[in-house]
């Protein structure tokens, strides 16, 4: 694959910070980071977070809770709770097989064979979105078998650290979803195979009401929670949307329209959130209800942050 590798040194994307290292956490860290946000992100986001976290051992001895705060606004806080667990389970020193890796939690094939390409110099191709378009095109088969066949095809001897951040790129820059043959270093051999046909995923609606119950002091009440998508995170109370009345810090009280402050919209992978947010007084002072520079402090969803500023 003379032609791919060619491409990538004349015009990759060699100043991506963790592509000028060979630690295994900074790699590690880069992966999980970017299996699903856009490197324009990570890239903002990546450098502040080595300087809190400069070792996965500094990871084991934070709370999660300090790590959940680090990785606030990057989404998916899966992510960081596996993180957390990888730092505890590991103590802070990586396994250095793509094998075992793979034995993380949050680490499947691809990312475990990009740690151990980039980190260690393993013979191992991935098959992440972009590869498997790629692929997919040269080959003509989009099933997981026939793709990962295809990419140790193309890998063939190349040097693997090179060919998979070239694939990668080639993916970004190149092969997109309308792809610029004409600029391809595979154009020699590719069948240029249509894209498979996708399923239009429509996001299906969630309507609910944000609460905000605020004491005579301004203290507001949020709650730590536990579901998949935001375990580990702080926010405000969310009912139904045709809720009438709402249990806060164990009080029953009614919701009214006249406390309407504004809506807000916020996507998710799987659905979208419509939220109706609503502010509710108390006459009264509340133990442990939290003032919003306190809040400042506690890790908080995006969707939160967005009622926080409405306020
Ligand atoms: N996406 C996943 N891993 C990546 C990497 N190492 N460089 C650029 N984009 C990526």
């Amino acid at each position: 694959m003379k032609e791919l590798i060619a491409w990538y040194q004349r015009h990759g994307r060699h100043d991506l910070p963790w592509r000028k290292t060979k630690d295994p956490y900074h790699i590690y860290l880069s992966e999980i980071m970017l299996q699903q946000t856009t490197v324009a992100t990570v890239l903002r986001r990546y450098g502040s977070f080595l300087e809190r976290f400069k070792s996965l051992a500094s990871i084991a001895q934070a709370s999660e809770e300090e790590l959940l705060k680090a990785w606030e606004g990057l989404g998916y806080y899966r992510r960081a709770r596996n993180l957390y667990m990888v730092a505890q389970m590991t103590g802070g020193v990586l396994p250095t097989t793509a094998e075992e890796l793979m034995r993380l939690p949050g680490v499947g094939k691809t990312t475990a064979h990009a740690i151990a390409s980039f980190a260690y110099g393993a013979q191992l191709p991935i098959l992440d979105v972009n590869v498997k378009r790629i692929v997919g095109r040269v080959y003509g088969n989009y099933n997981e078998k026939g793709l990962w066949e295809g990419a140790w095809q193309l890998l063939g001897d190349s040097p693997a650290p090179l060919f998979n951040q070239a694939m990668m790129d080639l993916g970004s820059l190149i092969c997109q979803p309308t792809p610029q043959c004409t600029h391809c270093p595979l154009k020699s051999q590719c069948g240029r195979y249509p894209d498979p046909p996708k399923q239009q995923k429509r996001r299906p609606v969630e309507r609910v009401a944000i609460i905000v119950a605020s004491d005579r002091q301004g203290r507001l009440w949020l709650q730590r929670r536990e579901t998949e998508l935001l375990g580990g995170l702080w926010g405000f109370a969310q009912v139904p949307i045709d809720a009438t009345r709402v249990v806060i810090d164990g009080e029953e009280m009614a919701i009214d329209e006249r406390m309407h402050k504004g809506s807000l919209r916020h996507l998710y992978t799987h659905f979208e959130l419509q939220a109706d947010v609503y502010l509710l007084f108390l006459e009264r002072e509340k133990e442990g209800w939290l003032m919003p520079s306190e809040i400042e402090r506690l890790p908080l969803s995006t969707l939160d942050r967005k009622v926080l500023r409405l306020l």
